[in-house]
């Protein structure tokens, strides 16, 4: 099922060469980011090039009801009237966070040092994922916390009214748990210290230092050592939101398993800590290039061009480098599948608690393709075939996860046979132009199972 409505079976067929230019939308998490710390800061923030996904829509939504201003200016542009740090009102309504962690988790921790009271839903997807990762520190600043079983959504908040500074070491590599601590933190005073033994993406951190917060990282033995001074009065600003790597994966792995494609994706946010998959890719032997490559707003960015890789081989991925591509293995096992040998991939637990539990999700459709799959709690390894030679001709189950469906329906442009996925429904929340992006490529891809 979508998230919201029927499901939407599609299905994708072996292609001549991809070849154009994709522009693929804004930054996920940036986007996110970009509508919360708006709403906390004093006045008006103008947003370029929001992703404008439900999964954003939804963060969009939830920050109206906090009392901040959201607004539409058509094509990409937005901007948000913010109520200041410590100013969110008590939403008169259940906060419906859709399929998003990210939304979720980050809202929960910008209410969480308010007097205010707050329940949360979510899908089926977001309402199966643990939520006391972030429970548990928002805690620690006398944050009260009920929900279902196994800390799951529904679930109600009670933010502190004394809140108090805290010093906390993230258990997970995750940066939904390091920016709720840090946004818990704006409102508490004095000095909250967020520890991270593995280094997450730091679009937080990047962009509460450009609202004007004083915030330092250290690196030392414990790890990155992230100090933010609380109560500061946030600066409206201007964001001109990057185009989300995250999303710029499908079209360069497509372009990499169909023979003859020749595909540019320009404007690629290369922060370090999301681009793991595109070294990985390199060292498979991709014909993956940086070209252009500059700096933008403090980013790191480059048009990426792809070609067909007719040599991929399979290799060994370091576990310290999952953080910086932890939403892209599944894209990456489609690949594998196509390359010679194995792909090991280990470090990779938090893929079990994703949209879905990406690893089993993935694993049950490749083998029904023909791939041979061994899985782990924390890694997982795919022995490809080589090119032409992944037979296809299976319909997978989405469930509910918007990376899986488009994994599938990348990997149905290079096997013998196409490959359906139940409900490419989801793909709404980070990549809606998915399919006609693809289209404009030369993909055939369509409605229906
Ligand atoms: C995100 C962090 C990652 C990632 C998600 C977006 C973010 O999750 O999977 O898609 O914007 O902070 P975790 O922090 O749970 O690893």
């Amino acid at each position: 099922m979508s998230s919201h409505g029927d499901p939407i079976p599609m299905t994708s067929s072996a292609c001549g060469p991809l070849s154009g230019v994709a522009e693929v939308p804004g930054d996920k998490s940036i986007s996110h980011r970009s509508l919360i710390l708006g709403a906390m800061a004093v006045g008006e923030t103008t947003i370029t090039g929001l992703l404008e996904g439900q999964d954003v829509l939804d963060t969009g939504k939830a920050m109206q009801a906090f009392g901040a201003e959201v607004i539409n200016h058509g094509g990409g542009s937005w901007s948000v009237h913010g109520v200041g740090v410590g100013g969110f009102a008590e939403p008169d309504q259940v906060i419906d966070c859709g399929n998003s962690g990210t939304g979720v988790r980050l809202i929960m921790g910008a209410m969480a040092t308010s007097p205010i009271s707050v329940t949360f839903t979510g899908d089926a997807s977001l309402n199966g994922r643990p939520m006391a990762r972030v429970t548990d520190p928002l805690a620690l600043f006398g944050c009260q916390a009920v929900g279902r079983a196994g800390g799951r959504l529904p679930m109600t908040l009670v933010g502190a009214a004394d809140p108090v500074p805290v010093r906390y070491t993230v258990p997970v590599p995750s940066a939904q748990v390091k920016s709720a601590v840090l946004l818990a933190g704006l409102n508490a005073p004095g000095e909250t210290v967020v520890i991270e033994e593995e280094a997450t993406r730091d679009h937080t951190e990047r962009m509460l230092a450009g609202f004007g917060a004083e915030i330092s990282t250290e690196v030392t033995d414990e790890g990155r050592v992230i100090t933010l001074k609380g109560q500061p009065e946030l600066k409206p600003q201007h964001i001109d939101v990057p185009r989300d790597p995250s999303s710029a994966a499908f079209p360069v792995c497509a372009a990499l398993i169909v023979p003859g494609s020749d595909v540019l994706v320009p404007n690629i946010g290369l922060n370090p800590t999301r681009a793991g998959l595109f070294t990985t890719l390199r060292e498979m032997g991709a014909d993956l290039v940086y070209e252009n490559e500059r700096e933008e707003g403090g980013e790191p960015v480059a048009d990426l061009r792809a070609r067909f890789s007719p040599d991929l081989k399979g290799i060994e991925v370091p576990a310290e480098r999952a953080a910086s591509m932890i939403d892209e293995y599944p894209v990456l096992s489609v690949v594998a599948s196509f390359a010679s040998g194995e792909t090991h991939m280990p470090g990779v637990k938090e893929l079990r608690v994703k949209e879905s539990d990406r690893i089993d999700a993935m694993a049950v459709g490749l083998r029904a393709a023909g791939v041979t799959v061994e899985d782990g709690p924390d890694w997982w390894t795919v022995t490809g075939l080589g090119h032409g030679h992944v037979t296809g001709g299976v319909t997978c189950a989405s469930h509910l996860d918007h990376r899986i469906a488009m994994s599938f329906l990348v990997m149905g442009m290079a096997t013998q046979k196409p490959m359906s996925v139940d409900d490419g429904g989801p793909i709404a929340t980070s990549f809606p132009i998915f399919e006609a992006l693809m289209g404009g490529l030369g993909a055939d891809i369509q409605r229906g199972g």
